[in-house]
């Protein structure tokens, strides 16, 4: 502290004669270049933003999605075949998890293994040796009834018709039945009352057992791995949609194309979700599925992504499919 209140103790003494008075700095403010810059319109990113809407993965901004309104009935079940001729795009994955989530959003839902794979109900956690009786013998023995069929899933609101090898001889023995292309309509006909949706898992293949599976839908709903070579074959797999659509079933609809597997960090998926915009507009869903190794790791466990790691992304991406696809529905 300085006597007096001498701010900065910068006044000298003043002394003898002939003592130069010490040199003292007075800071001298260095010019502010900013200072000399005429004001001039803001730049760009100065100016005041308007709202941008955030764009989703797809490029299209996200919608704001309902909450699925509580049903107070069950039934009509509306009939959903997941389909796509390539294998290991996350058909079963979608099944299960969309499945599950609809269940979570207090749907009655029945999924059906239509894969000789039996992918589906070892994802559920069956042992394909010992079924009892499956999908093959709704579908190829008279007395038998779906409701025999049908077990429980460890998912509140979610059965299962089971699938093993079995299948695979249906597909070959139903050539030479009368109707054949409506046989999964038909078995799959009583349970409508009891469901709100039902699930086609169906095989990587558009043969006999793919074309039931059309045959017996209101919607198809496309998953699509996000990679280039993906987007061959889907004009294919439109082409038998609308052929089964014209001959076999008119109110057959195309629910919507899913991106599988995405990777938001490559460039790669990136354009391949824009390309599927480009080629399906508003089908593709705004929902995508990102890669993530939790699934296998559900699959090993025999459950739904939903229930094994519930607050994983991957699992949170199929509850906002399931917001995505009621909303979609009319009446759902
Ligand atoms: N989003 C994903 N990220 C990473 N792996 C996935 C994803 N979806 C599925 N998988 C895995 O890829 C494999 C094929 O998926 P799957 O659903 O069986 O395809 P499909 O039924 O079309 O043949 C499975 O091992 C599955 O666990
Ligand atoms: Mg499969």
């Amino acid at each position: 502290m300085n006597a007096g209140g001498t701010a900065g103790g910068s006044v000298p003494p003043s002394g003898a004669a002939g003592e130069m008075p010490p040199l003292v700095r007075t800071p001298v403010p260095s010019p502010d270049p900013r200072d000399e810059l005429p004001v001039s319109d803001p730049l760009p990113f100065e100016r005041p933003a308007t709202p941008e809407p955030v764009l989703g993965p797809t490029g299209r901004p996200l919608p704001d999605l309902p909450e699925p309104r509580p049903l107070t009935s069950h039934g009509h079940a509306r009939v959903i075949s997941m389909c796509n001729q390539k294998g290991g795009v996350g058909k079963t994955t979608t099944t299960i998890n969309l499945g599950a989530s609809l269940a979570e959003y207090g749907r009655k839902v029945l999924l059906v293994d239509f894969d000789p794979q039996g992918s589906l109900s070892v994802g559920l956690g069956l042992n394909p040796h010992e079924m009892e009786l499956t999908i093959y013998n709704l579908l190829m023995e008279r007395d038998v009834e779906v409701s025999e069929v049908v077990v429980k899933t460890g998912v509140e609101g979610m059965d299962l018709l089971p699938s093993n090898i079995d299948l695979s001889a249906a597909e070959v023995q139903l050539v030479h039945e009368v109707a054949r292309e409506q046989t999964l309509q038909r078995v799959l006909a009583p349970a409508l009352e009891h469901y709100d949706v039902i699930l086609i898992d169906c095989q990587p293949s558009l043969g006999l057992l793919t074309v039931n599976a059309l045959t017996a839908s209101d919607g198809v709903i496309v998953p699509l791995e996000c990679e280039y070579f993906a987007l061959r074959g889907v004009a294919l797999l439109k082409t038998t949609i609308d052929k089964v659509r014209e001959r076999l079933n008119p109110k057959l609809e195309i629910d919507g194309v899913l991106g599988t597997m995405y990777d938001g960090r490559t460039l790669h998926s990136r354009e391949v979700m824009e390309r599927l915009v480009q080629a399906w507009g508003d089908t593709v869903f705004h929902t995508v599925i990102r890669r993530t190794v939790k699934f296998s790791d559900s699959t090993v466990a025999g459950e739904p992504i939903t229930t094994y790691a519930s607050s994983s992304s991957g699992a949170d991406a199929y509850r906002q499919l399931a917001k995505e696809v009621l909303a979609r529905w009319p009446d759902a």
